[in-house]
């Protein structure tokens, strides 16, 4: 959508914004030092963490990991669109958007003619409804359903008429909009020559993003024809484990949530709305994931589970409780809800009302009464064995938890329930956290959120608890894709640092060959942040963040120009160029233990080419002042 207004006008507005006026006049800030800090206006706190950098143009909190620029504040903020953020802004400084829809130079394929033929499909299934001869059965199912006209409007609840080929026909007149339609999941392939209606004689629910866009729909048969439920496929705008049904409607209303209700179906969220409960949101018939935890938590401290009360309810709150746990940081808080056997949320509030239903999320059970009470089961914790049992089976899980308040809250739990004493469970709390490091060298990379620009990012963490991890080390957020590189990763996003901070180094930088060849995810984009910046020498860390708005790199990016806020001037000593030179150093080492290997394989008494990237190597050496010799066998070790 963004690539409608060009990049450069983009810079111009963030340049004429001044982003702590912006900020300020929403959220009161305090001057503290160089930067500006309040209480984080996406998540609930205390004591501030929320830091505004006049300088940077930017903004990071360190309890949420919230950072950005003055549009994505705006986005976040109020809720509005890029491109109405983009607008408001340049309003303010007095400018007109431009709106070009061809800009030069290579772009990602763009997806807004899949935005907007999901709009059309949505406005088109919507019709149906509205169309007399068709629209007799699916309005008495809607009626069956109890859905009201408004609520369906709300919810752009829509009818796939019968047939192979209505939306085919209505929307599709070329072969662009026929691959557009594919790709968006809308109609099905047959043969080379045939396409045809995906969702046929269905009730349609659009799925909608953050921002209202329809990505994907989710069509219910009339009767009970199975499957009862079809979804669009995953497409390049939707990805079902990461979105969660109801959550635009639920930001759309006009008291903000101060918590989520998470329930399993469509009807339930919108059964919930319809009685006025509107923060309820529904995973698309996918388990709960932390990057739906993590979308939530942006936006309300407290999040309910909803289950079912049989069997298969009590073992999904399960796997929501592993989930929950490593999200549960201190200001937030997770409950379980279980549900009478056989009924779920759209029942029940249709028979007992907005009141009693309510009553029942108030009573929602709090995330370590059922912890324990989870962990409990089938243990019998009056005695001795029992308790040790629950201890070793806790300990793991709180393991996971991070640190802070709540997680020494739940330690003396655990204390009070095993009558352990507390030193001792630290101690193998410790234990366990060790352990957990060690089995998992690389946690899986954390699922892109678009909107969320890191939710797992490593935040400074300035409680002193005891149960501290002795070798709390420099940044880790960005899992490496490519496990095998950790140094060049760290030298290399080190130096994107380095660079944000001090942007005017890039422009004696001549990029060698080394680094191209390293060709890894991280010095690519080290590459690319060095021609940003030689090509566009003044450029602000907000504007140049622009260029990756809403991909992965840009979440990267926002978070190393928000570690900066950590790192102040301390690491400004280091020489980009001496960064450059040990990644120029580690492909050399990777060279020669290469060449080692495939001499020997081809058992090659040959050694010229080994003394040729020896000599290079030597010669590198050379050029560094100061030569780090750990760094050089870290080097070679790789
Ligand atoms: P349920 O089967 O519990 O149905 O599916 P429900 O939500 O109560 O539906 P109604 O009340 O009969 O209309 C829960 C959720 O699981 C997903 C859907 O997201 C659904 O809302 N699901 C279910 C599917 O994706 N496909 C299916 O075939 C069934
Ligand atoms: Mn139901």
């Amino acid at each position: 959508m963004h690539n409608q207004i060009p990049e450069d006008f983009i810079e111009e507005v963030l340049a004429r914004t001044d982003l702590v006026g912006l900020i300020h006049s929403r959220v009161p800030l305090k001057r503290s030092g160089k930067n500006y800090s309040a209480c984080c206006p996406f998540h609930k706190e205390k004591t501030p963490s929320f830091s505004v950098s006049p300088d940077k143009q930017f903004y990071h909190c360190f309890g949420c990991g919230a950072s950005g620029n003055a549009i994505t504040f705006l986005r976040d903020y109020e809720r509005m669109h890029f491109v109405d953020a983009v607008t408001s802004l340049a309003q303010s400084a007095s400018l007109e958007v431009p709106r070009s829809q061809s800009q030069n130079g290579p772009q990602k394929p763009s997806t807004r003619p899949l935005f907007d033929i999901l709009e059309k499909a949505q406005a088109y299934y919507c019709e149906q409804l509205k169309n007399t001869a068709i629209s007799q059965r699916p309005i008495q199912y809607l009626k069956k359903r109890q859905i009201t006209g408004s609520i369906a409007k709300e919810f752009a609840i829509g009818y796939a008429p019968q047939g192979w080929d209505n939306l085919k026909n209505a929307l599709i007149h070329n072969s662009k909009e026929s691959q557009n339609a594919l790709d968006a999941g809308l109609v099905i392939q047959k043969d080379e020559k045939r396409i045809y209606d995906r969702f046929r004689d269905r009730i349609m629910f659009p799925i909608r993003d953050q921002r209202g866009r329809t990505i994907a729909f989710g069509g219910r048969v009339l009767g009970d024809d199975k499957p009862k439920y079809l979804n669009s496929p995953e497409s390049p705008l939707f990805h079902k484990s990461n979105e969660l049904y109801g959550l635009y409607e639920a930001l759309q209303s006009r008291q903000s949530p101060k918590k989520f209700i998470i329930v399993e179906g469509y009807i339930d969220v919108i059964a919930l709305a319809q009685h006025d409960l509107r923060f309820a949101v529904a995973t698309l018939g996918t388990a709960t994931s932390t990057t739906h935890l993590e979308r939530l938590f942006r936006y309300a401290p407290e999040l309910v589970f909803c289950f079912d009360g049989d069997d298969a309810g009590r073992k999904a709150a399960a796997r929501g409780l592993e989930t929950a746990i490593p999200c549960l940081k201190d200001g937030r808080q997770i409950r379980f809800l279980f549900l009478p056997e056989g009924e779920d949320p759209d029942t029940l509030i249709r028979q007992e009302g907005k009141e009693l239903f309510n009553a029942r999320i108030e009573k929602a059970l709090p995330i370590t009464d059922f912890l324990f009470e989870h962990l409990s089961q089938g243990l019998d914790t009056s005695t001795l064995d029992g308790k040790a049992r629950l201890a070793t089976l806790a300990l793991p899980m709180l393991a996971q938890q991070p640190k802070g308040m709540l997680k020494e809250l739940m330690l003396s739990q655990l204390a009070e329930h095993t009558k352990i004493e507390l030193k001792t469970l630290a101690e193998q709390l410790l234990k366990a956290e060790q352990k957990k490091k060690a089995s998992t060298p690389s946690p899986a990379p954390p699922q892109q959120d678009t909107d969320n620009p890191n939710p797992d990012s490593q935040t400074p963490d300035n409680t002193h608890s005891k149960y501290q991890r002795r070798s709390a080390k420099a940044p880790q957020n960005y899992r490496p894709n490519e496990q095998e590189n950790g140094p060049a990763q760290r030298t290399a996003y080190k130096t994107i640092r380095l660079l944000l901070q001090l942007p005017e180094k890039a422009q004696s930088i001549q990029i060698p060959e080394e680094l191209r060849e390293l060709n890894l995810t991280h010095t690519n984009l080290l590459i690319n942040v060095l021609e940003c910046l030689q090509n566009t020498p003044n450029i602000s860390t907000a504007a140049l963040l622009g260029y990756w708005h809403d991909t992965p790199e840009g979440s990267k990016l926002a978070s190393l120009a928000a570690q900066e806020f950590l790192l102040c001037n301390d690491s400004a000593g280091l020489e980009v160029n001496e960064m450059i030179r040990q990644l120029r150093k580690l492909h050399i080492a990777q060279s020669v233990t290469r060449q080692i290997a495939s001499d020997r394989e081809n058992n090659s008494k040959d050694g010229t080419k080994l003394k040729a990237l020896l000599e290079l190597k030597k010669q590198l050496n050379k050029e560094g002042d100061e030569d780090d010799k750990t760094d050089d066998t870290q080097a070679a070790r790789e």
